[in-house]
């Protein structure tokens, strides 16, 4: 039902490497777009900072989806993945000028401005280059989110956006400026984010900014309400499609939408979480005084999630036959850190030298997050269709 994988079809690659399911990344963007074409007023733009391969990229675009970028790079690996600059948003709290320029210059959709300073970088050199600059506003709307504290972004204590209290006058301050034209409010309050309640928290938050701002004669025509959705990683082959049906009707019951007002999605981790796992070999089986390990040629160079944010993948043998007996294993890398460590005490099918083990639900934030610490080599992408 899952990801679908085989011994033969990975046989004489080098590992470790990503492997994508283009036939799972499909059947996730259908269920998206099935979601969505409920509205003609509803947009997701993949939030292209989970995982930037560019054959994956290239699925997505086909889907019609927009596309959410937090970097100069990022809009350049887009553009050329084939995503119409049109439908490019720029967030990121710390824009530089050459990205700026960049999205100026391919005329992006929207800039997601997150401080007054920013907004005066971007009215100034958009002055200089003769442009209009669209924008929204990044609130930050002090709504918690029951997920890692590492991946929580829309408490006051936060780095990201502008407090609510501040909004009226970086909205009135943009509007008296010649070369950015406001548009809107931008919003996110982090990801992983499993329980609907805090997407109605941040939908009837959103309603209380728009009846303020209305009640000020402010108008705006898009509303943005970032990303977040998560997805199983504890039965990722059960349940490989995230629930956009409950995400959306969130949206669709609580959110208060004006007549030609546009709102805005920024899925990433939904997306492609599971359509991608790290493929890797078994090096050594190691029996140490209290503990088994089974040492693979995958570290946390190639998935740090593990080591960063204490998260599960779950872990399968695709040699071993399912039906041998079951052992107990902690699944390590070969990096010279104690947290090179995949999961702990897990029970494989008893587990050999040259074996392949599929880490599950690697799609988001996997290869896009990999580093070359101790020089090693970044992973390599392939997709069922290369293979
Ligand atoms: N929009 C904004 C403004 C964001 O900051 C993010 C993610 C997204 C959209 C997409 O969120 P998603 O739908 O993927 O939850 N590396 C971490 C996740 C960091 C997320 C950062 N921002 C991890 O591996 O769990």
């Amino acid at each position: 039902m899952g990801i679908e994988m085989n011994v033969e079809r990975f046989a004489g690659i080098r590992t470790p490497f990503y492997y994508y399911d283009t036939n799972i990344l499909r059947q996730t963007l259908d269920a998206i777009n099935k979601e969505t074409k409920k509205h003609d007023n509803y947009f997701v733009h993949y939030a292209v900072k989970a995982n930037a391969n560019l054959k994956v990229l290239k699925v997505i675009n086909e889907a019609g989806l927009g596309i959410d970028c937090v970097s100069g790079g990022e809009i350049e690996q887009v553009l050329k993945a084939g995503f119409p600059a049109n439908k490019i948003v720029f967030a990121g709290v710390g824009k530089s000028d050459w990205e700026i320029e960049l999205g100026l210059d391919k005329d992006i959709f929207c800039f997601n401005v997150e401080s007054i300073p920013e907004l005066e970088v971007i009215n100034e050199i958009a002055e200089r280059k003769g442009k209009m600059a669209t924008i929204c506003f990044r609130i930050n709307p002090n709504v918690g989110a029951h997920t890692h504290a590492h991946i929580t972004t829309g408490l006051a204590e936060n780095k990201f956006g502008i407090a609510m209290e501040d909004m009226e006058k970086v909205i009135r301050l943009a509007q008296g400026m010649k070369n950015v034209q406001f548009k809107g409010l931008h919003f996110h309050i982090g990801s992983q984010i499993l329980e609907m309640d805090d997407f109605i928290a941040l939908a009837h938050r959103v309603n209380e900014l728009q009846d303020r701002l209305e009640a000020q004669g402010i108008r705006i025509d898009i509303i943005n309400v970032g990303g977040g959705l998560g997805v199983d990683y504890n039965d990722p082959q059960g349940n490989p499609i995230p629930n956009f049906k409950d995400y959306f009707a969130v949206y669709e019951q609580h959110l208060k939408v004006r007549p030609g007002q546009t709102v805005h999605f920024e899925l990433g981790r939904a997306v492609v979480a599971q359509c991608g796992a790290l493929i890797t070999k078994v090096n050594y089986v190691k029996q140490g005084s209290v503990k088994q390990f089974a040492i693979v040629d995958a570290g946390f160079t190639d998935l740090i999630r593990p080591a960063l944010y204490d998260a599960h993948h779950k872990i399968i043998n695709l040699t071993a036959n399912a039906t041998q007996n079951v052992e107990q294993y902690d699944v390590v890398g070969p990096i010279c850190e104690s947290s090179d460590t995949f999961d702990k005490d897990i029970q494989l099918p008893t587990t050999h030298r040259g074996d392949l083990l599929a880490l599950l639900s690697a799609g988001a934030y996997g290869e896009i997050m990999a580093s070359s610490y101790n020089c090693r080599r970044l992973p390599d992408g392939y997709t069922n269709e290369d293979l």
